[in-house]
């Protein structure tokens, strides 16, 4: 028994910026990106939200709209959706959650939402709570009628789980060691509980602490709206530099605020990263995480027909392939033209490996993320 994956869907912004267009705004080349990380161009949400990327992923995925893979013709009926679970950093809202902004969308009558945050490893994280909850559910449901009483929780046969980020909003355009990676998108899967199907062979998750704040992304510290005053006093200023990327131009301000004492390091609400301590780690840990799942599925590499990685560099990807002893063949590489899209990069990218033919009913797929946190996790399932 087990979750199978029947639909996958993603859903991309239309405005592309090209590297040739990053260069003309920070200090920086085609070739430098291309070849220190392998991005061509990402996509930039200047007229979507972050609900309409993650809904047009659903839909896709749901089969209620074109463009995505489904196991089966016909559309998933939206009352037999339960679960509604999305990964994001960049969500519209804080509340409602962007899974419940996007299950509104929808119109999923049945469903409870709620959001997973593990940054860049969110795809992993998520997919191994809603696993987890269906098979809990399962399990309940079937104590329940054995024992004669209604089940304990929420009946849990189906799930939507999405990936959204509008992470753009999140980057700091005259940052040029951070704004020519990332990029916005969406990518979404429908799991279906089958009692005869294996669905998730082995699961890997890992937190390492980051006390030196090498991957950052904080709330800028607001107080204003505190009526007593006085419980910390606003010391120092901070500058802020914000810009808004519209038709490729890119317009810089400054806005003093004032923040408390101690707090100034925290009011940069951009991401921020330390490119070679996140690199490192990020190499070490996707490979630790796929040996991981291997060893508790008690597989070998080369039984794996698919590993889908988070889509931060290619050479991470290729770092991570060489640790294994494999060929990055084996590797599903999408992030040339969407860069790094954070939660969203690895239901991408498996939406790719789907439409592209690369899974095939009974092969085994492995899905590996690693992000802020700093979070790493690996995901082996039978398709
Ligand atoms: N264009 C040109 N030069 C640049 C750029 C740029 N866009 N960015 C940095 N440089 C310069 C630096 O200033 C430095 O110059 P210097 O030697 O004169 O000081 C030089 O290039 C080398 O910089 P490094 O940081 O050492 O470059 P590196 O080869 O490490 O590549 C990169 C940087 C691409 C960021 C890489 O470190 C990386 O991919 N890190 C991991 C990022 C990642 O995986 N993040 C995932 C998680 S994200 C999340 O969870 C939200």
């Amino acid at each position: 028994m087990g979750c199978k994956i029947i639909g996958c869907g993603k859903a991309l912004p239309e405005r592309v910026v090209t590297n040739d267009e990053l260069a003309g705004l920070v200090d920086t080349s085609d070739e430098w990106i291309v070849t220190r990380t392998g991005i061509r161009e990402r996509r930039v949400a200047v007229g979507e939200t972050a609900t309409d990327l993650g809904a047009t992923a659903a839909r896709r995925a749901l089969g209620t709209e074109a463009g995505g893979w489904r196991e089966a013709e016909g559309a998933v009926d939206p009352t037999s959706i339960d679960l509604v679970v999305c990964m994001t950093i960049s969500g519209d809202t804080v509340v409602p959650s962007q899974a419940a902004m996007i299950k509104a969308a929808l119109g999923l009558p049945n469903a409870v939402a709620f959001d997973v945050n593990a940054a860049c490893a969110g795809c992993v994280y998520g997919m191994e709570v809603v696993t987890q909850m269906l098979e809990m559910s399962a399990i309940d449901q079937r104590a329940a009628a054995a024992e004669g009483r209604p089940p304990r929780s929420n009946p849990m046969r189906r799930a939507l789980v999405v990936g959204a980020e509008r992470l753009t909003r999140l980057v700091d355009w005259t940052d040029r060691a951070t704004c020519v990676l990332f990029g916005d998108g969406a990518g979404a899967v429908v799991l279906d509980w089958r009692e005869d199907e294996p669905g998730v062979l082995s699961s890997f998750l890992k937190n390492t602490d980051d006390p030196e704040g090498v991957l950052t992304v904080a709330n800028a510290f607001d107080m204003t709206t505190f009526p007593f005053g006085g419980a910390i006093e606003a010391a120092g200023e901070h500058s802020v530099a914000a810009a808004t990327l519209n038709d490729g131009t890119a317009a810089a301000l400054d806005a003093p605020e004032a923040c408390p004492e101690g707090y100034e390091g925290a009011l940069n609400p951009y991401i921020n990263m330390q490119g070679q301590a996140v690199f490192k780690f990020a190499s070490n840990a996707m490979a630790e995480a796929a040996l991981a799942v291997l060893d508790r599925a008690g597989m070998g590499i080369d039984e794996v027909k698919c590993i889908v990685p988070h889509q931060a560099n290619e050479r991470i990807i290729k770092y991570a392939a060489k640790k294994l002893g494999i060929g990055l063949d084996r590797f599903q590489v999408s992030l040339a033209s969407v860069g790094n899209t954070s939660a969203s990069s690895v239901l991408m990218a498996l939406a790719d490996a789907y439409q592209g033919g690369r899974i095939e009913p009974g092969d085994a797929v492995m899905l590996v993320g690693f992000g802020g946190g700093l979070t790493a996790g690996a995901l082996l399932y039978r398709a």
